[in-house]
């Protein structure tokens, strides 16, 4: 008779091995989890997630008073944790760092801080005026900073650390098409590489800091969002035949963005993520599942990155190439609100998140 003998790879190597219990590390009991932007969105979503993982107590920054008002009503009556809302434009760096004071005050400390207060635009580069794009730089990226800031201070001071977690975009990877966006991308990309730059300051202070970057999601703001442009960005095609990647799908023309837009399939998955699917990330990096996790970005995106922005000399000879290939151009439905070419409407001036 035989025995056999397992060793584990603590006693064959003499390496330390974290104790055992994997769902015991996606637990936040105890934590108190703060949340900008979380009065809605992406943002409320992976609030909820946390407190469904235990957190002690949540917290709200947020500009919407009605918004985040009622999300704290939510939270506490669901979860019964105390919840607070506090009525701060992280652009403002005095009050974003009262709140955070306020939230360690009122719960006696922070753990997990997750920035997801943001905005879009879609203007052209060669007319975007200085003080719109001053506007998505000072939220998308200043407002992240300081609340990193306050938050990592309180963090570090507290000798236990936190993790930090910054919803950057896959525009901070790609550069979308066809709606010009140059200040959201660079935001984007600017708050990736900032929380690599923190979290290489901040590690030996067991701050951990990361980033989400989202594809298109299904939130309330791109729900209103022109929906031929929608569907552009859900198209999946076959890969098998090449005809169909370089099928017309959508044309704009508008006065200061005119296009004939060739789009390759743009999300390989072939729909817009819902608003909740960032969640299962979110509670990764925030809990001690991803204790040796930092400085990363991780991509939820249904693949749309995949492809990128096809390059302009494709788009020339896509351009030359379209009316020859009988599937290529799409007549929108009649009954689309948007079908007729007066109805093929710019895109909307209202942000947009992407
Ligand atoms: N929806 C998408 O397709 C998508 C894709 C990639 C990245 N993102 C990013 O995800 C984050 C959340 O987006 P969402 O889709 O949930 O949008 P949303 O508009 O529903 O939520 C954004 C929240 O940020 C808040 N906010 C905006 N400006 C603020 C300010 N100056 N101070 C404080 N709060 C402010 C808003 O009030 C809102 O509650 C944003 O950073 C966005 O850039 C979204």
């Amino acid at each position: 008779m035989s025995e056999t003998v397992i060793t584990s790879a603590a006693t064959s190597t003499g390496a330390p091995q974290p104790p055992r219990g994997i769902m015991s590390k996606f637990r936040l009991d105890g934590k108190i989890v703060a949340v900008t932007g979380g009065a809605r969105g992406l943002g409320y979503e992976m609030l909820r997630a946390f407190c469904e993982a235990g957190a002690a107590g949540a917290a709200i920054i947020d500009v919407l008073q009605e918004y985040g008002e009622e999300a704290i009503k939510e939270i506490h009556a669901e979860f019964g944790i105390p919840a607070s809302f506090y009525r701060v434009d992280v652009r403002d760096h005095v009050a974003v760092e009262e709140a955070i004071n306020g939230i360690v005050r009122d719960f006696g400390g922070i753990d997990v801080l997750l920035c997801s207060a943001g905005v879009a635009d879609n203007l052209p580069a060669e007319s975007y005026p200085a003080d719109r794009f001053k506007r998505v730089i000072d939220i998308n990226l200043n407002g992240v900073f300081f609340a990193c800031q306050a938050a990592g201070n309180h963090m570090i001071a507290s000798g236990k650390g936190g993790s930090i977690i910054n919803i950057a975009s896959m525009s901070g990877h790609i550069v979308n098409y066809p709606q010009p966006q140059s200040a959201y991308n660079a935001s984007k990309a600017a708050v990736i590489h900032l929380s690599k730059s923190l979290a290489a300051e901040w590690a030996p202070h067991k701050v951990r800091v990361n980033t989400i970057s989202p594809g298109y999601m299904n939130t309330v703001l791109n729900e209103k969002f022109d929906p031929l442009l929608k569907k552009a960005w859900r198209t999946r095609v076959s890969h098998a035949n090449l005809d169909d990647k370089m099928g017309l799908i959508l044309q704009l023309n508008t006065a200061s963005f005119s296009h004939t837009c060739h789009l390759y399939e743009r999300t390989p998955v072939g729909r817009m993520g819902h608003v909740n699917e960032l969640s299962g990330a979110a509670l990764y990096l925030a809990c001690e599942a991803s204790a040796f996790c930092t400085g990363t970005d991780i991509i939820i995106d249904g693949d749309a990155t995949r492809f990128g922005t096809p390059p302009l000399s494709s788009l020339a000879r896509l351009s030359s190439s379209a009316p020859r290939c009988p599937r290529a151009r799409v007549s929108p439905p009649a009954s689309s609100p948007a079908s007729s070419s007066s109805s093929l409407s710019p895109p909307p001036r209202t942000p947009r998140l992407l």
